[in-house]
């Protein structure tokens, strides 16, 4: 049974990611940690907690994790996600028992409670992650993957040449970088290829249960944006991730050397990706193609599971 820790700042994308994951027979989720990203972690640990329970997932405990960035500082913008980061889903209130407990310990704790070896997931910025890995770095030793949906071997999305989840915290993607840990980014050159279809919209509406329902809800106001944004069709970065940590191949991966600008005004959190790298050089698995069908699939019958 694959062990799993998903750290994640819900988000859309990230719901549709924790669906496909909480679906998984295969997998046993230790527990999923929210961190400050597409929404303040408040709004992010809140929406985690209803995911959880809404999916009948309340056994999986739920952290409440950073604030803030590593060192730059944090400025919500509502536009991809909506004010509740959902879109407006409107999930029911968790009555599950709240964890005080901090992510960043928890995730350390949890690291080192598991029998074995545990895949760690990250679907948004990697304060929470840094800080586990600078806290403690010999957790090292118990992750056999940290799958990241971040970064890109090409443009950027919120700027020309960063993705959000390392403009966001550029410093702690590049403390997990240089932190040893085996790290594999998916990035926007793959995600930007795994978009629903007009069918699957169409078979997600024909489902019955609740959760399909929030899904197809999600889902209208994420594409709206990306209509009205004139982004094309809604990419569903985080559920590649998740499917390439619980499915490992869904992508094709390269081991290159991966650096993250920190410094410039210009280019901060651009992922410089070199693939000339030799093999004892490389620092990253970076994934270079990725079955998109088997993904959209995959997210499906997931959410027609509940
Ligand atoms: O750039 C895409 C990433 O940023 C996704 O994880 C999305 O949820 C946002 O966090
Ligand atoms: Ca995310």
């Amino acid at each position: 049974m694959r062990q799993v820790i998903l750290d994640c700042d819900p988000g859309i994308d990230d719901a549709l990611a924790i669906f496909t994951l909480l679906a998984e027979p295969d997998v046993a989720v230790l527990g999923m940690c929210a961190t400050v990203g597409n929404v303040p972690v408040d709004i992010g640990y809140r929406n985690l907690r209803n995911l959880a329970a809404f999916t009948g997932r309340s056994d999986v405990p739920v952290f409440r994790g950073a604030e803030l960035p590593l060192v730059r500082g944090y400025a919500f913008d509502p536009l991809v996600h909506g004010e509740d980061g959902l879109g407006g889903a409107e999930l029911p209130e968790s009555s599950a028992p709240v964890q005080t407990e901090n992510a960043v310990i928890a995730t350390c704790r949890m690291l080192h409670e598991a029998p074995g070896n545990v895949t760690w997931i990250a679907t948004g910025p990697l304060t929470n992650v840094a800080l586990a890995l600078r806290l403690d770095p010999s957790i090292r030793e118990k992750v056999d993957r940290l799958v990241v949906m971040g970064g890109s071997t090409l443009r950027g999305n919120i700027t020309p040449v960063a993705e959000f989840n390392v403009w966001a915290d550029a410093e702690a993607w590049r403390v997990a970088v240089e932190s040893g840990v085996p790290l594999t980014m998916v990035g926007l050159n793959v995600t930007h290829q795994v978009a629903c279809s007009k069918e699957d919209y169409a078979e997600i509406r024909r489902m019955p249960g609740k959760v399909a329902q929030a899904a197809d809800r999600m889902l209208a106001y994420y594409e709206e944006v990306y209509r009205r944004q004139g982004w094309g069709e809604a990419k569903l970065h985080d559920v590649v991730a998740v499917l390439e940590a619980i499915q490992p191949g869904i992508c094709g991966t390269v081991p290159c050397s991966v650096a993250v600008e920190t410094a410039s005004a210009l280019t901060y959190g651009q992922t410089v990706v070199d693939d000339r790298a030799k093999i004892e050089d490389a620092n990253c698995d970076v994934a270079m193609a990725v079955d998109a069908g088997a993904v959209r699939r995959s997210m499906l019958s997931a959410i027609a599971s509940f």
